[in-house]
């Protein structure tokens, strides 16, 4: 597979997919973190004197344009960032962005509209695809975050194009496919949130390579009741039970160190000030929920982590938007960067966890993908990378 670096870009058009989709209040962006992220592939084609057209999606408009979901915050942001203007065309493709394209000179960012706007996009629509491919010489795709999708801008424009990945795309693929492929053993996957239905596919993957598996969040509940503990009015998928069962016998047979809460934070409410208490997980009584794992817990899943050689957290281990319910989720992120081996985060709201309490600085990495990076870890082939390796 070519990289970036291998190909020669001065003067050339470059098409660049990012995923700038920032979480956004009013207008304003709370994280730029997506945005920040993409500063290596852009500057280095800026450096060469490439002509750098950035495509990317905002949010979920559904085919049609929507003020709200317009990049014109992201482009004001990517301009303080670069310490250069980036101009933002109110289009992806058509008249006004090819004469757009055509004004540019070397080292120029022109950022394009939401692609988003355009049902095509989703739709991976030949045209489309076409349309956005003729405007460039090469496509750089760098949006490891919407990889998973196999979209006009992710996917279909490839077939137009020279291919590469770019710099973030690569750092993701290198950083979460060392840790699942070639771990620094003992390898440790600290799995959390709400639904095990959610992580079924990363668990049974994961399973198959970790030293240790520690199960914590929402999710644990289910585990809980296939162990035939009482669990009160704790979330639990009654389907998923047995399947829970199943991945206990699992890990047993393959000699995985599965971890489940021994003490858990239970409330009678779910409310950020709901009086609370700490028991033991077989003493949760009828009308009492689990929103945390215990202190015991916490001190238990801390040790492995810190010991690790490789660890992988994906999702919290209670309702840490409420700060009583937090400590189980800061413990671990505490513990993460006490680890002196590699420890990346693999997206979602862990990501918001270790910013929380500080420690973002000391990961190995965070990576910049949601369900990108779930897909990535349950084995799957990512149609955005797969694009660039048939190349
Ligand atoms: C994400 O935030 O996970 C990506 O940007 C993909 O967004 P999507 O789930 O709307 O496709």
């Amino acid at each position: 597979k070519i990289s970036l670096r291998d190909i020669d870009v001065r003067g050339k058009r470059v098409l660049v997919r990012e995923d700038l989709n920032v979480p956004l209040k009013k207008g304003v962006i709370t994280d730029d973190t997506r945005i920040r992220m993409t500063l290596p592939t852009l500057q280095y084609l800026i450096e060469r004197g490439a002509r750098v057209i950035v495509a990317s999606h905002l949010g979920r408009p559904k085919g049609q344009p929507v003020d709200e979901f317009r990049l014109t915050p992201v482009a004001q942001r990517l301009a303080e960032l670069l310490g250069k203007p980036v101009t933002k065309v109110d289009d992806s493709i058509g008249p006004q962005v090819e004469a757009a394209v055509a004004s540019m000179q070397e080292g120029d960012l022109l950022l394009l509209e939401n692609v988003r706007f355009y049902k095509e996009e989703e739709k991976n629509d030949k045209a489309y695809a076409k349309a956005l491919a003729g405007l460039a010489d090469i496509y750089v795709n760098d949006a490891f975050g919407t990889a998973h999708r196999a979209h006009a801008s992710t996917a279909g424009v490839a077939e137009h194009l020279p291919a590469v990945a770019g710099f973030l795309m690569e750092k993701e693929l290198a950083m979460l496919g060392k840790a699942v492929t070639q771990p620094e053993r003992p390898f440790v996957a600290v799995i959390g949130g709400a639904k095990v239905s959610d992580k079924i596919g990363v668990i049974e993957n994961l399973l198959a390579k970790v030293d240790s598996l520690i199960i914590g969040g929402g999710m644990a509940n289910t585990f809980l009741r296939a162990l035939g503990y009482e669990t009160g009015t704790s979330l639990v998928e009654t389907d998923k039970v047995d399947l829970a069962g199943e991945l206990i016998l699992r890990a047993k047979a393959q000699k995985v160190n599965l971890l489940l809460p021994t003490d858990v934070v239970v409330t009678q409410a779910f409310e950020a000030s709901a009086p609370q208490r700490t028991v033991p997980v077989n003493a949760i009584e009828p009308g009492w929920m689990a929103l945390d794992i215990g202190p015991e817990t916490a001190r238990l899943y801390a040790n492995v982590v810190k010991e690790a050689a490789t660890v992988l957290w994906n999702g919290p281990m209670g309702v840490f938007e409420f700060d009583e319910f937090a400590k189980g989720t800061e413990a671990v992120a505490r513990a993460m960067a006490e680890c002196r081996g590699i420890t990346v985060i693999g997206g979602g709201d862990s990501v918001a966890a270790v910013n929380k309490v500080g420690v973002a600085e000391r990961m190995s990495h965070i990576s910049t993908g949601g369900g990108a990076s779930l897909e990535f870890l349950e084995g799957k082939t990512l149609p955005g990378v797969a694009v660039l390796r048939d190349k």
